[in-house]
Formats: structure tokens, sequence, C-alpha cells
């Protein structure tokens, strides 16, 4: 029997600011059928594409990630926000409503022309997801997808990837 998704995905008014409806996917987490199906939706996208490792961004990018890595069979890396990652990192700005924030991706952690899949939670206005497809293309990987659970598709996120595959589980507008 085939999942609703959007029955695992709680909308609460007005958080964390008035005016947002916020996607929360932890009733989807908490589900071991609901999450492992989600799992296997994205892996099933990613089959035919050769993918090699998979970067999610911190910190619901690793949620999605991780187990979509170990389906795959492949390795995961974290983007992270300033100051977590131990070693040379490289490192993508992004605009936020106020100001400006920063990922950073261990150098080692893609290698020249390796094929990768990027993984998160949600797709909104597509800085986060931008700004880890500039540091796996840093370092000469190559981005053969994206994914995410859930579009907000007013936002328009998709037009800052346009360049890329994507695939996303569930749309709200
Ligand atoms: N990130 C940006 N917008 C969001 C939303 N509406 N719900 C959950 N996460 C978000």
């Amino acid at each position: 029997m085939s999942i609703n998704f959007k029955d695992y995905v709680a909308s609460v008014d007005n958080f964390p600011e008035p005016g947002i409806v916020f996607r929360d996917i932890s009733p989807l987490m908490a589900d071991g059928k609901a999450y492992a199906a989600a799992t296997d939706e994205i892996a099933a996208y990613a089959k035919d594409k050769g993918v090699e490792m998979i970067v999610g961004p911190e910190a619901r990018g690793f949620i999605v990630g991780c187990p979509v890595a170990y389906k795959l069979g492949v390795g995961f890396a974290p983007a992270r926000k300033k100051g977590k990652l131990p070693r040379p990192t490289v490192s993508a700005s992004y605009d936020l409503e106020y100001g400006q924030a920063t990922l950073y991706l261990h150098e080692d952690a893609i290698k020249p022309g390796q094929r990768v899949l990027v993984c998160d939670d949600l797709l909104a206005t597509g800085g986060t997801i931008a700004a880890t497809i500039e540091l796996v293309e840093k370092l000469g990987g190559i981005v053969v997808g994206t994914a995410f659970l859930i579009e907000l598709s007013d936002l328009h996120g998709r037009d800052r990837i346009k360049d890329h595959d994507m695939f996303t589980l569930m749309s709200y507008t």
C-alpha cells in the first residue's frame, strides 16, 4: 500500500514567526515505515545516476541524506556552519532574509569528478542548496541530482537550481 507522505507532515501556523506555516517533518521521521519509504523513494530516484557520494547541509539535510547514503551504499559528507568542521574546508556564502550565512565542506570530502547527490529536507528559496552545490563544485564534484522531501513552490527555489536535476516527494504552495 502506498503512503500519503503529507499525512506525516505537521503544518504549524505562525512558527517561527507570524505568517509562516512551518512544515514539520518530525512525524515522518518518527514513523519507521514512512521514513523508510521516503528514503526508498529518493534512493530509487538516484539509482541510475551513478551516485558516489551524498552531501547534505546541517541539520535536516543529515536526516534525509544519511539513510539514503546507507541505502545506496555510498558515503555521506556534511555541509556545516562555521566552526564545526575540524580540518581544512572550502566555503560558500548565501543570503538570508537579514544578512548572510556561510556553509563549509571539508576539502577532501569530495574527489574531483565524483558524482554527488545533494539532499535536504525542504526547498524554500534555495539559498542553502545553492551554497551546498557551490561547495561540491568547488571541489570538482559533479552534482548529478538534488533531492528534497518538500518543495515550497511559491518561493521558487527551483529557479535557483535549474541547472541541476531535482526530485521532491511533496510540494506545498
Ligand atoms: N524552511 C524554510 N521555510 C520553512 C517552512 N515553511 N517550514 C519548514 N522549514 C522551512
